[in-house]
């Protein structure tokens, strides 16, 4: 078998044409909301939260048909959550993924419309969805264990524990605290809906994979705290120097850079040790960690 990263190519195509699927069509009304959504969630991204979930899936021999959904659907989460991070009421940011923002290239009422919407259809796909198989009792686990990381207690609310460290000095525990939150909660669901998928679940195997998803998913947003240091726009596909810009509370800024970097790669060594059990058969998530922690963009 060629090695993930070779792999993650069709991966790539396979959530594109799942998502360009169900996602509404701009003909149907309304248009512009449509259209909104389809600018958001095409194109682009580097779709790091549907690869987890198929790496995981390869791990746990979990089917792909199986997994289409789960990757969809924290994709669409995902997609929402930037929409919303980037309006001028949060990180007030023109660029996303190398284009302007949702709400630049349409308006800030349909940003926040758009936002809404794809998180609804991320539900309402793993509600329906044939492919997620017959056992309701694991498509409502999948649902709660994405539920979960979206709301006040996950994404959202660490997502409002950044706007309160504005021009704040937080402590790096709490800084952490906010990271896993606002970014690796979404990383960590990645790998927890595989796992309630799989048709038998080893509870103590998952809770080293969620664990792994734990520490590259707060390596992952450090090291997007660093790229916009260290990054051009051009490169990055975002506004270097925004955060500072903003007096956001980045590791960078509270830690200094060689900080954030030695931080970075201890994560990554206490993330490859959690794996360690499963031997060979954790490769598609080694590469996964390596593309996320050592990516420039
Ligand atoms: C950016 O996420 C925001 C963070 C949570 C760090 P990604 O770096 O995965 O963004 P896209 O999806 O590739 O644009
Ligand atoms: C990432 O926020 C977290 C979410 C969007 C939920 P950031 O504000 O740190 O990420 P970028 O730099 O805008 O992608
Ligand atoms: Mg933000
Ligand atoms: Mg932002």
């Amino acid at each position: 078998m060629p090695p993930f990263s070779e792999r993650a190519a069709d991966y790539q195509r396979r959530i594109e044409e799942f998502l360009d699927r169900r996602l509404p069509a701009p003909t149907e009304s309304p248009h512009t909301l449509h259209e909104a959504m389809r600018y958001a969630a095409l194109g682009a991204g580097k779709r790091v939260r549907p690869l987890l979930v198929y790496a995981t899936g390869e791990v746990l021999g979990v089917p792909r048909g199986r997994l289409d959904p789960c990757a969809a659907a924290v994709e669409l989460i995902h997609c929402y959550s930037l929409v919303h991070d980037d309006l001028p009421a949060m990180d007030d940011d023109d660029l996303r993924r190398g284009r302007p923002t949702v709400h630049r290239a349409f308006d800030e009422a349909t940003a926040i419309l758009a936002g809404d919407a794809l998180q609804a259809l991320a539900f309402e796909i793993l509600a329906s969805d044939p492919g997620l198989g017959h056992s309701t009792t694991a498509r409502v686990a999948v649902i709660a264990a994405l539920a979960e990381v979206c709301g006040s207690r996950g994404m959202a609310g660490g997502q409002a524990m950044d706007l309160a460290a504005e021009r704040a000095r937080p402590s790096i525990e709490a800084l952490e605290t906010m990271f896993h939150r606002k970014t690796g909660d979404l990383l960590v669901a990645s790998v927890k809906m595989p796992c309630l998928s799989a048709d038998r679940v080893d509870p103590a195997g998952c809770a080293r994979l969620v664990e792994f998803a734990r520490l590259t998913g707060l390596a992952f947003q450090i090291r997007d705290d660093l790229l916009e240091v260290e990054g051009t726009t051009e490169i990055i596909g975002k506004p270097a120097g925004s955060d500072q810009a903003r007096a956001k509370a980045t590791y960078p800024a509270l830690a200094g850079v060689e900080t954030a970097r030695n931080r970075v790669e201890e994560l990554h060594r206490q993330a490859l040790a959690a794996l360690a059990p499963f031997g060979s058969r954790a490769e598609p998530l080694v590469c996964m960690a390596e593309n996320m922690i050592n990516r420039q963009r």
